[in-house]
């Protein structure tokens, strides 16, 4: 394939006037390496940026951002509620921005009831008191007040706020796998009966609200963004139909590009566990959803996020209009450089890693294999992303159970200093 003829190599111009380099997007990665105990960005973070600026990317989206300091989605997270980490932040945006013309975006979310009481002393909260499904992690939520509602949408447009203090050239709020906001967006964990739940509209209010919010707060050549579920992949919960309205809803308001992916951490479809052996074949997990949802995006941007490998899949993607952007997760992790590798030819086929557990018969006697699958997917790379911040390569022989125990230390630790707090 030509260069020119190459759909990923072509610019992308987006509402708020900036100009996507290419249609390759490093998709947000929660890096894990922020301060422990204040949310601070490390050096380690910054180095980790350092190599992603030199990766091709047309767009890069941080890892999720806590806006509340109280609820934490795991340890490391960064957190942004106030100008108090302001040097810290910037010299985060500076070390990507210095090589590279390509913006950085930052994902801001609230974990909600998925926020894990190991970690935080606070009981999570939620639209109402129904408790996920997740093994060890979740704990019992306590309903939102109307009144608490209306200062965590305050909260997402002050951390947005923060940010373009800080040099970042937008955000994307997080409207997917099963954070607050789509907790808001589903029947099955928003059972409110005021103007935020009820019906499909007034679950999806939160959302709508947040972005308002936001927008208000940034400057119009600051990006606005949303990551959005296709569905949660459970009977009865948010589906594909409204999905696509929400899209519809997004496609009024002032935003920059909508992101679709998929699952939660109670059915994990964003890291592949709930599709059909025919849709990972044909790679990206939720290229279906996303024809179906184009005409109602308007003229708002798509991306598609996950299962993407080879160059071929991702061109054919953009050719035929089913997205303008590709997203790109855990290739990223195990080569960084992806994004030039695909754009300059020098690799066809991405480098995949899908870690799973060993003993899966002794295992799936005592907890759901499928979300330990995910967690320990979710830890390998995560483990990966702090070598690179170290200035090394990552490790790829490391082995399932290698990062078992790692991912023990880590949460050990974490839930030690939550009792002293
Ligand atoms: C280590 C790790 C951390 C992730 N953190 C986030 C995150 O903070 N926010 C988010 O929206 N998605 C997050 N994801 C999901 C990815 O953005 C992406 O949707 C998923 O990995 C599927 O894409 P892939 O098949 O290209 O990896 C994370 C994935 C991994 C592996």
């Amino acid at each position: 394939m030509t260069h020119a003829a190459d759909p990923l190599s072509q610019p992308l111009a987006l509402q708020c006037g900036q100009v996507l380099p290419n249609r390759l997007m490093r998709s947000a990665l929660s890096e894990a390496l922020g301060d422990r105990s204040s949310g601070a960005p490390t050096g380690k973070l910054l180095a980790l940026y350092e190599r992603w600026s030199l990766g091709g990317y047309g767009l890069v989206v941080t890892g999720n951002i806590m806006v509340d300091q109280r609820h934490r989605g795991e340890p490391g997270n960064v957190v942004v509620e106030d100008e108090r980490h302001l040097p810290e932040l910037s010299r985060w945006s500076k070390s990507f921005q210095d090589n590279t013309d390509a913006p950085l975006w930052a994902q801001i979310n609230h974990p909600g009831r998925q926020a894990p009481t190991l970690i935080n002393s606070a009981q999570p909260v939620a639209p109402s008191a129904v408790k996920a499904n997740i093994a060890v992690i979740a704990g019992q939520p306590r309903e939102l007040r109307p009144e608490e509602i209306e200062e965590i949408l305050d909260r997402y447009a002050t951390t947005a706020a923060v940010l373009e203090t800080a040099g970042f050239n937008g955000v994307q709020l997080h409207a997917a796998h099963g954070y607050l906001i789509t907790q808001f967006l589903s029947p099955l964990s928003n059972l409110r009966t005021d103007e935020w739940g009820g019906d499909s509209e007034r679950r999806r209010r939160f959302l709508i609200e947040a972005v308002r919010r936001v927008r208000a707060k940034v400057s119009p050549s600051f990006g606005v963004g949303v990551k959005l579920n296709s569905a949660d992949f459970q009977r009865g919960g948010f589906t594909e139909d409204e999905s696509r309205e929400v899209v519809r809803a997004l496609a009024d308001e002032a935003v920059d590009l909508v992101e679709i992916s998929g699952g939660s951490y109670e059915s994990p479809a964003m890291m592949g566990s709930a599709q059909a052996e025919s849709t990972k074949a044909r790679e990206a997990y939720f290229l279906d959803y996303a024809q179906t949802v184009r005409e109602h995006a308007g003229s708002v941007p798509l991306a598609v996020t996950g299962g993407f490998r080879t160059k071929t899949a991702m061109a054919e993607a953009v050719a035929s209009g089913a997205c303008d952007i590709v997203g790109l997760g855990r290739p990223a992790i195990t080569a960084p450089e992806s994004g030039s590798a695909l754009l300059q030819n020098t690799a066809q086929r991405l480098p995949s890693y899908q870690i799973q557990a060993g003993l899966r018969p002794v295992i799936s006697k005592v907890t759901n294999v499928k979300q330990l699958d995910s967690m320990l997917d979710l830890q390998w790379h995560t483990q990966q992303m702090e070598r690179i911040g170290r200035g090394k390569d990552p490790r790829l022989d490391r082995t399932w159970w290698q990062t078992m125990v790692k991912m023990l230390l880590t949460f050990g630790p974490a839930a030690f200093q939550r009792k002293r707090a």
